[in-house]
């Protein structure tokens, strides 16, 4: 847990808990024992506290907060370091977050090396820091620099932490050790944060509160942090540090913390894929060919552009190409002038791209992802050619959102190197990427469709085979239902607010009118049979004409539009429908109740290997509300037999064949949950 050793009067602990150094019971109560024995211990003159491996420590033991409390407390043990009278040093390489860095604020000095990471990340978690961050942090770096570092969550670089005054100096990470012991011994006495005082300008708060509003809206740590550092100014530390201690209770028992902890593993789950061994090889990947140069195919280039790796991009026109080409470079750029980027970086990540209308050009590639419209014979030509071209251990990879990645394999003589690599649009930004694992896909090719997401930042989810997958299969009841609810009597606006209520960035109809409400539709036909059909040939295509089921101004702003009003009533009428009052309830059964269906299905089939995982695809692939866990968790949560009995309701109205899914009934019966 911990390992000490006494370098003639400096004693060195060093924090031992792989892989993050997590300050479960076992490291709390060995550090206080150390501690409290150095007190007394009359070699001991100076204290320098580390951590073993790549970190300081990763901060108090997630795991253990649904558990009862054991043994001595975090903040407990950081008293008794800030109350010691020898001097104690932090040295910090890697990472102080969470509890880790409130260590090394209980610490009387610290050291950072260059590249070290510091910061209270707990907000991300739902809570705040609990072990006396919110009381010292202010004290040491003003009220300011500690607003932004905990209600962001975001850690800070080593020399901004020397700037803010959060660490004392800066050392090298080779012979870290040596360096801080080096250091300590300069120390004469202890200096405690304790004892400073917060300086504040009235209205600092108030001033936060409002900059920092729309990001805050309806969570509940921000709010709390606030709270709690404010009574660093207007407490004395006791008095601060219990309001924290007290907050902090109140937010972890609570809701929006156990959703965000729930996100925090899932994410790591996610990752695991059952039944290929941890030691499956990995192909080496230095080489991407992309196949369509459309926006698709550019955004999933630049992923791997931006990691440093080059990219073969095929068009079938120049015209595509250079249009492709052309919107890639106006990204970079626009990041560039948000100060994302320095123009270097742009350089440097288009100078890796080689744009070609040569197929043959894919040869050298170790992995080709596919990119182009979604068409089964279009993507099966072709993938028949790619069996001609790409050299042998290639892997072939295909985009598709829909399709069957064992029917696209099929044409090949190497079905067990294809994989589809469903990224999200706009596949630049979004950070989940399906992994679709088709009957024959390899291990190795599988575990390397894995790393490289990774790789390039994305968090990767394991999909088996079926139309669409995990994401837009469960998208299919939710807008078929927004369709069919519309011409019942429901208006875009009331089923849209119901969503962005519920914390989702977007309803319905605005993610129709993102993506294209023409996508499906079938252009070469005039008749008109669905609403679908009836806003197209209206040339209501979305956000892209400015007009679907909203008008759009130029800063794409949705407005309720009349026409659309029109549109519906006239369909409804043709349909012989009346229009009826439809309920928030019932739009909830029938878009989100329906979601959780299909993922019961989902999981029944084994197309997803965990719920959680289908909580992490909505999460990162639809900007499900994060402090609601994904749509498993939250189901879980409001509990299945209110699920089902929603969908009992209703059921006549979600759809012809809408059945329930056998393991969520069985489960709201037996008080069971979804993970399985
Ligand atoms: N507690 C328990 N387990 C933790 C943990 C923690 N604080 N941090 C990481 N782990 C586990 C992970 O679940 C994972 O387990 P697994 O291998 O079984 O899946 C393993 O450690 C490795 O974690 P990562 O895969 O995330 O490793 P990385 O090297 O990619 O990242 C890290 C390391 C940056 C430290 C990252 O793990 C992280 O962000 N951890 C959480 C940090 C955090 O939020 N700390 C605050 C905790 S709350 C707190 O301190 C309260 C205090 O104020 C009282």
């Amino acid at each position: 847990m911990i390992e000490t050793k006494l370098h003639d009067d400096v004693l060195e602990i060093v924090l031992a808990n792989a892989p993050v150094n997590a300050l479960g019971a076992g490291v709390r109560f060995a550090l206080s024992q150390a501690i409290e024995n150095a007190q007394t211990d009359v070699h001991v003159r100076v204290i320098v506290i580390r951590g073993a491996g790549k970190l300081f420590s990763g901060g108090a033991d997630i795991t253990e907060f649904d558990q009862p409390p054991t043994g001595c407390t975090l903040p407990a043990v950081i008293d008794a370091i800030e109350a010691s009278s020898k001097p104690v040093v932090a040295a910090i390489h890697g990472m102080a977050l969470g509890g880790g860095l409130e260590i090394a604020l209980g610490c009387h000095y610290r050291l950072a090396t260059r590249t070290a990471k510091l910061g209270l990340p707990e907000v991300s978690l739902g809570i705040l820091p609990g072990a006396g961050g919110t009381q010292r942090l202010p004290r040491l770096v003003g009220l300011e620099a500690a607003l932004d570092m905990i209600v962001s969550g975001s850690p800070v670089s080593a020399s901004k932490a020397l700037e803010i005054g959060l660490v004392n100096q800066l050392i090298d990470e080779q012979g870290l050790a040596a360096n801080a012991i080096a250091y300590a011994r300069t120390i004469d006495a202890p200096r405690r944060t304790r004892d400073r005082r917060v300086s504040s300008d009235a209205g600092a708060f108030e001033r936060f509160a409002a900059a920092n509003a729309r990001k805050i809206k309806d969570l509940d740590a921000p709010k709390a942090c606030i709270a709690a550092i404010k009574a660093s100014v207007d407490l004395p530390f006791d008095e601060g540090q219990a309001l924290e201690r007290e907050l902090f209770a109140e937010l972890v028992a609570g809701a929006q913390s156990t959703a965000l902890r729930h996100a925090f593993f899932a994410e790591r789950a996610a990752g695991k894929v059952l039944g290929l061994a941890k030691e499956t090889p990995r192909r080496p990947i230095t080489k991407i060919g992309v196949i369509g140069a459309g926006t698709m195919g550019g955004g999933i280039s630049m992923n791997f552009l931006s990691a440093g790796i080059g990219v073969t991009i095929v068009d079938m026109t120049g015209e595509a190409l250079e249009r492709g080409v052309g919107l890639m470079r106006a990204n970079y750029e626009a990041s560039a002038r948000k100060g994302r980027l320095s123009s270097e970086q742009v350089k440097e990540a288009m100078d890796l791209l080689t744009p070609t209308l040569d197929f043959d050009a894919l040869e050298d590639c170790d992995l080709i992802i596919e990119a182009v419209y979604e068409n089964m014979a279009v993507k099966k030509e072709i993938f028949a050619r790619l069996d001609d071209i790409a050299k042998p251990g290639a892997i072939l990879a295909s985009n598709t959102s829909y399709l069957s990645i064992d029917e696209i394999a099929s044409v090949t003589n190497r079905p067990a190197d294809v994989l589809g690599l469903h990224f999200f649009s706009p596949a630049n930004v979004m950070k989940l990427v399906e992994v679709v694992r088709g009957a024959k896909t390899a291990d190795d090719v599988l575990a390397t469709g894995m790393s490289i997401a990774r790789t390039i930042g994305k968090v990767p989810v394991v999909a088996r085979v079926c139309y669409g997958f995990i994401g837009n299969r469960m998208l299919i009841p939710r807008q078929d239902n927004a369709y069919a609810m519309l011409l019942e009597g429901a208006t875009p606006e009331q089923i849209d607010r119901v969503h962005t209520d519920f914390g989702m960035p977007m309803g319905p109809l605005q993610m129709i009118d993102l993506a294209g409400v023409d996508i499906g539709w079938h252009r070469d036909t005039d008749r008109v049979e669905s609403l679908q059909d009836a806003l197209c040939a209206a040339g209501r295509w979305g956000q892209k004409t400015k007009a679907g089921f909203y008008d759009y101004d130029d800063k794409r702003k949705p407005t309720p539009s009349p026409v659309v009003a029109e549109i519906i009533d006239d369909f409804r009428n043709r349909a012989g429908l009346k229009r009826r009052a439809i309920s928030d309830d019932e739009i909830v059964a029938r878009t989100l109740y329906t979601m959780v269906n299909e993922g019961a299905k989902i999981l029944e089939e084994d197309i997803a290997q965990r719920a959680s995982d289908i909580d992490v695809v909505w999460l990162y692939g639809y900007g499900w509300p994060r402090h609601k866990g994904g749509p498993m968790f939250w189901a879980d949560q409001i509990g299945l037999a209110t699920v089902v009995q929603g969908l009992e309701r209703y059921a006549a109205r979600i759809g012809e064949d809408f059945s329930i899914a056998s393991l969520l009934s069985r489960r709201a019966v037996d008080g069971g949950s979804l993970e399985k």
